[in-house]
């Protein structure tokens, strides 16, 4: 039996729960020192005076950087806050960075510094600058595209829906923050970085110094989680490589909680303009959706938000529009499923609303709007069962026993509501490559600058070449997460294991064809897989799945409880089920966090974020969750790679929002179209 599918413990398992996983703060360098970030209090305007002369007479300090005296740095990005001018964008920008012994004593000489700002009038009104919007594009794709012809779909229908629904901002919490060593040997530089993309931060590193890129190293063994706000280099990582240089020490350089909020990324707000068209019989004829979303004056940043209305359902004319809007506020990111997970919520309401103005139910409005084609492309998907989806989460949650009226449903006092919601993410694929190594002890190295980012990859690339190689996965070791291993791209886009997997099993096969009776170990090969350039010409590629959710709502105090989701997926072939579960369940239960609980708040002031911290940004708990079921349809994909599985990180935050929304309304009758859905939103 293969060892692929199989639902493997974590090989890293045992390191992690142990205490023996190297996470990047925690690499014992000798004569390692602190630093410390200093930030902007204002969000608009220019620093006019720095007093540091205090800071730098404190004990154990060894530098004080600030714009005045940091060095010049050969080739810096303009999006990040190095320290090169003295200009402001955004509140708690980094305008100081403090190095000394301990961190106690650089944290403290921060607090002496003194910094005066001319101050100009912040923009932090989205609303106010929808007038000088621009269009945007995500990672090369265009914001804006339309086909058919939506305004003709819209005059043909009997039926529409033209809302409104807004999301928030919403800042990463992994539990490992931002983190940086960086380390100096005359000009090579070597940099455990908490990174999704070592590869790339080696390059960003080498062009900022401008050193050759092979005397840069980036090491990142255990990512505590990403989510998006690891992908991209943010100012601290430059910083501590800056200040380990000065000081001609190592240098370490972590974020505290706090400042996890303003400079290191964020999902931006949206405003999501969606109208729908459809016949009588409930067939859409129109599908438009204008997203506005906010950015820094640094940098754009897209939230895709219309994204998923492009590839959902079988409408001839689709509009979709993306608007950017500059606000003093620092550069926002990818956070898990960008555009997608705010996208569908907005979509899936709106099919929601729908269904109710037609007086269908919710999944028969989808099924009748099924999707065989790419609506856009009109390519077939590469694999499609989205269907099977819908029968089977539909058959295990019990949705026929559902009665469509809003407040029908109760248990005791409380108000009970069923919703449901499609999901979907794209099927991403980059070229990777591995290393297989069969050693003389008869152990097997595979080797790729991968990650982990909690998501398993340690363990689906031993399974891989376990299986390949005709091994026990017992006998293979893992390395990822250095950049002297063969190159791989980002851990993002829901594509590591569609990337990597393809590259690991190509160089086991090889290892296998080298194996001749009179060859000698160790025996290794090293392979880079490239995704087919074609695929995108005939096929669309994307996942999709059904999510059912169950809510109780205590009217009199707005109590909203999530009492049960199911969810399948449809996302190819699954390489480890324990570890693909564990992906869906955390999905949902960000899903779960996007309807009720995460909101950034901004003064409006100054830019300031209030609550930038774990009390007062709301992240679920245990409590918060209830039960979770999922599954998969488990068919492989195989015109994507090789191994038939596509990603899966990201698909289960898409539709849930919605679903949840959705059953909010089924319980009370009340349509709340801004997230979160908070208990002051439902009160009587
Ligand atoms: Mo994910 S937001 O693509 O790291």
């Amino acid at each position: 039996m293969s060892v692929i599918g199989q639902p493997l413990a974590r090989i890293d398992g045992r390191l992690k729960v142990t205490g023996g996983a190297k996470f990047t703060a925690e690499f014992p360098i000798p004569g390692l020192v602190h630093a410390f970030v200093v930030q902007s209090t204002i969000s608009c305007g220019r620093i006019t005076a720095i007093d540091s002369a205090d800071a730098e007479r404190t004990a154990g300090v060894l530098a004080v950087l600030t714009p005045n005296n940091a060095p010049k740095l050969p080739s810096p990005q303009q999006r990040l806050s190095l320290l090169q001018d003295d200009k402001i964008h955004y509140n708690a920008q980094p305008v100081a960075v403090v190095v000394a012994a301990s961190l106690e004593q650089a944290q403290y000489a921060a607090s002496l510094i003194r910094i005066q700002y001319q101050s100009e009038p912040p923009h932090l009104d989205f609303k106010a600058g929808f007038p000088r919007s621009y269009p945007g594009s995500h990672v090369g794709e265009p914001g804006d595209l339309s086909f058919g012809d939506v305004e003709a779909g819209l005059r043909e229908a009997a039926i529409h829906v033209d809302r409104v629904y807004t999301t928030p901002i919403q800042h990463h919490c992994p539990m490992e923050p931002h983190a940086t060593i960086a380390q100096w040997d005359g000009d090579r530089l070597t940099v455990h970085d908490s990174s999704q993309y070592v590869y790339a931060r080696k390059g960003s590193l080498a062009e900022i110094f401008r050193i050759p890129e092979g005397n840069v190293r980036v090491i990142a063994l255990f990512v505590g989680g990403g989510f998006g706000c690891k992908g991209e280099i943010w100012s601290h990582v430059v910083l501590a490589a800056m200040a380990a240089r000065q000081v001609n020490r190592p240098v370490k350089l972590v974020l505290d909680r706090q400042q996890m909020f303003g400079p290191v990324g964020a999902r931006p707000m949206t405003h999501q303009h969606v109208t729908l068209g459809a016949t009588r019989e409930g067939k859409l004829t129109a599908i438009r959706h204008e997203v506005h979303s906010n950015t820094s004056f640094l940098e754009d940043y897209l939230e895709s938000a219309a994204f998923p209305s492009r590839s959902m359902y079988a409408c001839a004319n689709v509009s979709t529009i993306s608007r950017l809007v500059q606000l003093n506020l620092g550069t926002p990111t990818y956070m898990r499923a960008p555009g997608v997970a705010t996208g569908t919520y907005a979509l899936e309401v709106a099919m929601d609303e729908l269904a109710y103005e037609l007086q269908l139910d919710p999944l028969q409005l989808r099924l009748l709007n099924y999707a065989d084609l790419d609506p856009q492309t009109k390519h077939p998907f590469t694999e499609k069962h989205l269907r099977e989806c819908y029968q089977q989460g539909a058959d295990k949650f019990g949705w026929s026993r559902r009665n469509h009226q809003p407040r029908s449903m109760r248990d005791g006092s409380l108000l009970i509501g069923w919703g449901m919601a499609t999901e979907t993410y794209p099927a991403n694929r980059q070229p990777a490559s591995a290393l297989v190594r069969v050693k003389p002890d008869g152990r097997v190295l595979v080797a790729s600058a991968t990650h982990e980012i909690g998501n398993g990859t340690y363990t689906v690339l031993a399974q891989v070449a376990a299986d390949a190689l005709g091994f026990s996965p017992d006998l293979i070791d893992v390395e990822i997460g250095d950049t002297v291993l063969p190159e791989s791209p980002i851990s993002a886009g829901s594509m590591t294991v569609a990337s990597v997997t393809p590259a690991v099993q190509a160089a086991a096969m090889e290892v296998r064809r080298k194996w001749t009776p009179e060859a000698k170990l160790p025996i290794e090969a090293v392979v880079k897989v490239s995704p087919d350039r074609n695929l995108k010409k005939s096929f669309a590629p994307h996942s999709f799945g059904a999510v059912f959710a169950e809510v109780s709502v205590n009217e009199p105090i707005g109590m909203v409880r999530v009492r049960r989701v199911v969810a399948v997926y449809d996302v190819g072939r699954l390489i480890n089920e324990r570890t693909a579960k564990s992906q869906f369940i955390s999905g949902i239960v960000w899903g779960i966090s996007l309807a009720l609980h995460e909101d950034t708040h901004v003064d409006s002031r100054n830019g300031r974020i209030v609550n930038a911290n774990l009390a007062e940004y709301h992240i679920p708990v245990n409590m918060d969750i209830g039960a979770i079921d999922v599954s998969a349809v488990d068919i492989p994909d195989m015109k994507l790679d090789p191994l038939g599985a596509r990603g899966i990180g990201e698909i289960g935050i898409t539709g849930t929002g919605a679903a949840i929304a959705n059953a909010i309304f089924h319980a009370t009758g009340k349509r709340i179209r801004e997230l979160p859905i908070t208990p002051d939103k439902l009160l009587p």
